[in-house]
């Protein structure tokens, strides 16, 4: 479940998302798409090299059960990791489309990785939504989705794609719970962390 959430953003207003221009123009980090991670990360720092700060993503509470939306309610791997399942499968939920490999048959699960880690062609987000002004990796151009109740194309740099993943659940998450460590989406140092 929960596939769903990344198309409730529409009902974020759009400031929240982030619309702050990055300028950096260090070299991408993020997960790489040179070698193949043999190993699902546990904490995996995101936006090294941001000025806005890093950020420390808890992947296996994320992902172990930890932190779904219900208690024994997992979060599924392609709520985020969208592109790792069949392209008819994400053409279920507009404005999802893309595959990659974009002729893939599986769809991402733990039990998917650990038998075969290069075969579950799990890509890092950064390798397609690059930064702003960067030409991303795995494709000819930065994604772009339009935005629902409008023609207007959003395009999918990394502050946008990551703000959309993350914020949506979180903002959710806060309305429902009375104690909860989820960030809230305006307060950026929740998330961006300026030190060490
Ligand atoms: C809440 C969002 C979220 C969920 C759920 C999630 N991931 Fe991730 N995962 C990420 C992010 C973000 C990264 C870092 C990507 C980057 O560096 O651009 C990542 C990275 C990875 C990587 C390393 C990729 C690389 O080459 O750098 C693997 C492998 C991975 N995830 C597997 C999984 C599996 C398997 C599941 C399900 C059991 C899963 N993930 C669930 C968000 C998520
Ligand atoms: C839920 C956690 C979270 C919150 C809250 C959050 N961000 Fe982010 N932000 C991220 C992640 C993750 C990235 C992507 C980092 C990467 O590409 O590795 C990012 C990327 C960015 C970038 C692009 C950085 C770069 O140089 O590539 C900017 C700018 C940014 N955020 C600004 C903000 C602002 C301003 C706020 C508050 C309105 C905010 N963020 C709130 C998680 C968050
Ligand atoms: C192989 C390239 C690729 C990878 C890897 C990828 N994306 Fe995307 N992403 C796209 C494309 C292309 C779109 C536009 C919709 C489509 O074609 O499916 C998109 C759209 C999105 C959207 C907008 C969806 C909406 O409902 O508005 C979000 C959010 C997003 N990606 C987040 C992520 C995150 C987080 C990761 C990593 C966990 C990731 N993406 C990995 C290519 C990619
Ligand atoms: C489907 C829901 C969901 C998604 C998607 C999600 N989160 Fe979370 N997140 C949670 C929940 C639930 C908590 C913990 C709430 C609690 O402790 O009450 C949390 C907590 C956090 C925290 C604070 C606690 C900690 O682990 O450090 C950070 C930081 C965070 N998330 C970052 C992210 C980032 C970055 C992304 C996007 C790559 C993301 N989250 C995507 C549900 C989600």
């Amino acid at each position: 479940m929960k596939r769903r959430l990344l198309l409730l953003v529409a009902a974020l207003p759009m400031a929240v998302l982030g619309l702050v221009l990055a300028e950096s123009q260090e070299a991408q980090i993020g997960g790489g798409s040179g070698s193949v991670q043999t190993r699902i990360p546990d904490v995996i720092i995101l936006g090294r090299d941001s000025k806005v700060g890093k950020v420390t993503f808890n992947h296996v509470k994320h992902n172990g059960g930890d932190y779904g939306m219900e208690a024994g309610i997992t979060i599924d791997c392609i709520s985020c990791h969208h592109v790792a399942q069949p392209a008819s499968e994400a053409a279920k939920y507009p404005p999802l489309r893309t595959a990659w490999p974009a002729d893939r048959t599986t769809t991402l699960t733990a039990d998917l990785f650990l038998k075969d880690p290069k075969q579950a062609g799990v890509a890092a987000c950064r390798d397609c939504h690059a930064r702003a002004g960067e030409v991303p990796k795995l494709m000819p151009e930065m994604p772009v989705v339009k935005q629902s109740g409008s023609t207007m194309l959003v395009k999918m740099t990394n502050q946008m794609a990551f703000h959309r993943a993350c914020d949506v659940c979180h903002f959710e998450v806060r309305s429902k719970r009375q104690f909860t460590n989820a960030p809230s989406p305006t307060t950026c140092t929740s998330c961006h962390k300026r030190e060490g």
